[in-house]
């Protein structure tokens, strides 16, 4: 037996009671897992030396991810850099903008107009052909590891395109293709479904089936239409789709993001949400991956309340992801920004500060996604804040309705029925930046930003204290971000401070689905303003760029920091202390357009602004409308370096 093999059987030894368990336990089908072990052997067999060697490196430091040092973007190839080719010229821009892990959005085959951006995958071993090929994925994530750039992926499991070849057999009357979806010949059984089973998409696209006139059938479409329901009661949708993962780890992907994890297991009489099924197959997608591939990491997409959030983590000896989205946070801080009241975020910053330091929160201000309204509403209610008429209130301060409100997005799939809506926009223009520089361009000629900058010379010094205002707010939501515990993930774009693209409205595929507001083309001409920071997005970039080179610096934004937060008797200030081996920082941070005072009284020593450098005291703190501190605590002569608090 050559050494390469030895370390495949000893991996697969660790895991092999376990996972022929569950797979057992969920199949009873010896032979599909007879099936799955030889194939898991073939893919281990196929995966390139290089990346050998990377399982290796990790699998010996299995808490690579968990440093100070990680800092995400995400982007849509197309819109980033046209292709696949185009994203590897740009590495330079993404180390400068100190991005060490890149998430390429949804790229593999899709048919436009019924793409969801390239969530309904037709085929999930080929590229979009305008991106690209297989070959250059290979080449841009080796040019990536070069770079010390993780990459990661999109693994849409819960659903094919109507356009996979699974589906056209199965809409053609082959049997054992339905069997790998959910059709019904009439409406009885969906009846039932439908009385248990929330919307994904109430107004774009209503209902969780599908009519197929040729094929006389019902379809199980929990999301859009052309979006078909996986059976993963079939053991032979479970073993392609593991063999799919396994394809496109072996491409050197880094990151597996695991599109809509909760749905991926059905049952009548149930929301066919967070089934104990689903948390079956993600910890045997965690194994099958340790077997064969272990420098990659899982990351679940769970969209949902903390409690649902945590399982997915799993337990320490049977872990499922490596990562979760931290959704409720991102949430919260919104509805922070609508109300300038820190109390909820804070109550949610310490739920999360409670959780076990192994486990990883993705930390972001926005994805590609919509903005969902999941709050903590019996909290709210205590304040006799009723849940339907804050979102009312919150949608309408973001869509700029209200006084106090600087903000520009539009509304997502509100539903007439439940009054509820979801919002979308960049983090810049829900901040402020758009309407400042819409007003500043008195002409209304260019919104990005670099006209109204000349324009500020020549006048409105209202508008320009609004932009500059906005811009402070920008900053100080990303340096609040990356106060948080975990991995903080900007949508590019978003480091310039790129406003909403209303484009979308003039394609007809997209024009329905106002989600493409902020997924806007990277623009360039912009970014090529970063280094002059009289412009705005060279304001933003550099006054980002100070902050992430701190943390990355930094001991004390570890994952595994101790993190708390400390009262500042101020509504509108948030405090963060963070704690790592003698080290020890406070955030503070002011959600309020006034100047503010945090009357907090750390008196344990003298601190450093780590922005200007300047000493000062942690205690009475005055902080400016929108700004914030990172003050160091300094370390006395001869001092400690694992002293207790
Ligand atoms: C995820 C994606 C979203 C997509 C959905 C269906 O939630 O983030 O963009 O519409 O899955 O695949």
């Amino acid at each position: 037996m050559d050494k390469s093999r030895n370390v495949f059987e000893t991996r697969f030894d660790r895991h092999l009671d376990e996972l022929k368990w569950l797979y057992i336990e969920l199949y009873g089908n010896d032979a599909m897992f007879a099936e799955l072990c030889d194939t898991m052997r073939c893919f281990y067999e196929e995966r390139n030396e290089d990346l050998k060697i990377l399982d290796l490196e990790r699998e010996a430091q299995p808490n690579w991810y968990k440093k100070n040092d990680m800092l995400g973007m995400m982007f849509y190839i197309d819109n980033f850099a046209g292709t696949l080719k185009g994203v590897e010229s740009k590495l330079d821009y993404l180390e400068k903008s100190n991005v060490n892990y890149i998430h390429l959005m949804p790229f593999l085959d899709t048919v436009e107009g019924r793409s969801d951006g390239g969530y309904a995958v037709a085929d999930f071993r080929r590229v979009q052909k305008e991106l690209g090929t297989m070959e250059d994925l290979e080449h841009l994530t080796a040019a990536c590891h070069e770079k010390k750039i993780n990459v990661c992926m999109d693994f849409v499991m819960n659903h094919t395109s109507e356009d996979h070849e699974w589906a056209k057999k199965a809409r053609q009357g082959d049997k054992e293709y339905q069997n790998r979806y959910f059709f019904f010949d009439d409406f009885t059984v969906p009846e039932i479904y439908e009385n248990t089973v929330p919307q994904v998409f109430p107004t774009t696209a209503p209902g969780n089936f599908t009519w197929l006139p040729d094929a006389q059938k019902h379809v199980m479409t929990t999301f859009y239409p052309y979006q078909w329901d996986l059976n993963y009661r079939n053991p032979r949708v479970f073993n392609e789709m593991m063999y799919n993962f396994l394809f496109l780890a072996n491409k050197g992907i880094d990151i597996i993001r695991i599109d809509a994890v909760p749905y991926i297991w059905k049952e009548l009489y149930t929301s066919c949400r967070n089934l104990p099924q689903v948390h079956t197959i993600v910890r045997m997608m965690r194994m099958i991956g340790e077997i064969v591939c272990p420098a990659i990491l899982l990351l679940g997409e769970v969209v949902m309340e903390p409690e649902k959030v945590v399982p997915y983590f799993g337990t320490v000896e049977k872990p499922e992801c490596h990562m979760l989205y931290n959704v409720t946070t991102m949430a919260t801080t919104w509805h922070t920004v609508a109300t300038r009241d820190v109390r909820l975020l804070k109550q949610q910053l310490d739920i999360v500060n409670r959780l076990p330091k192994t486990y990883v929160f993705l930390n972001y201000l926005r994805c590609h996604d919509d903005i969902g309204w999941g709050l903590d509403y019996g909290t709210l209610m205590q304040e006799g804040i009723g849940e339907r008429s804050h979102k009312q209130y919150l949608n309408d301060y973001f869509q700029g309705y209200t006084g106090a409100s600087n903000s520009r997005g539009e509304l997502y799939n509100a539903d007439p029925l439940t009054g509820d809506a979801r919002f979308c926009g960049t983090t810049a223009s829900m901040c402020g930046i758009e309407k400042a520089v819409c007003e500043l361009a008195v002409s209304g000629t260019d919104r990005d930003g670099t006209e109204a900058e000349t324009i500020v010379g020549n006048g409105d010094a209202g508008c320009a204290q609004a932009l500059e205002r906005a811009i402070r707010l920008d900053v100080m939501l990303h340096a609040y971000m990356f106060m948080q515990s975990g991995i903080p993930v900007i949508y590019s774009g978003d480091e310039i401070g790129q406003l909403n693209d209303y484009s979308y409205k003039e394609n007809p595929h997209k024009a329905a689905d106002s989600r493409y507001i902020h997924r806007g083309a990277m623009d360039w001409k912009a970014a090529g303003q970063v280094d002059d920071v009289t412009t705005v997005p060279g304001k933003i970039f550099n006054q980002l760029d100070r902050v992430e080179k701190i943390r990355k610096n930094e001991r004390v934004f570890m994952a595994d920091a101790d993190t708390w937060t400390i009262d500042t008797w101020d509504k509108s200030v948030l405090c963060i202390g963070r704690y790592y081996k003698g080290e020890k920082i406070i955030g503070l941070f002011n959600f309020s357009e006034y100047d503010k005072t945090a009357w907090i009284n750390e008196t344990d020593g003298t601190y450093t602004d780590m922005i200007s450098g300047r000493p000062m005291q942690a205690s009475g703190v005055n902080i400016p409308a929108y700004g914030f501190y990172y003050l160091k605590k300094e370390n006395e002569p001869g001092g400690d370096s694992d002293e207790t608090l």
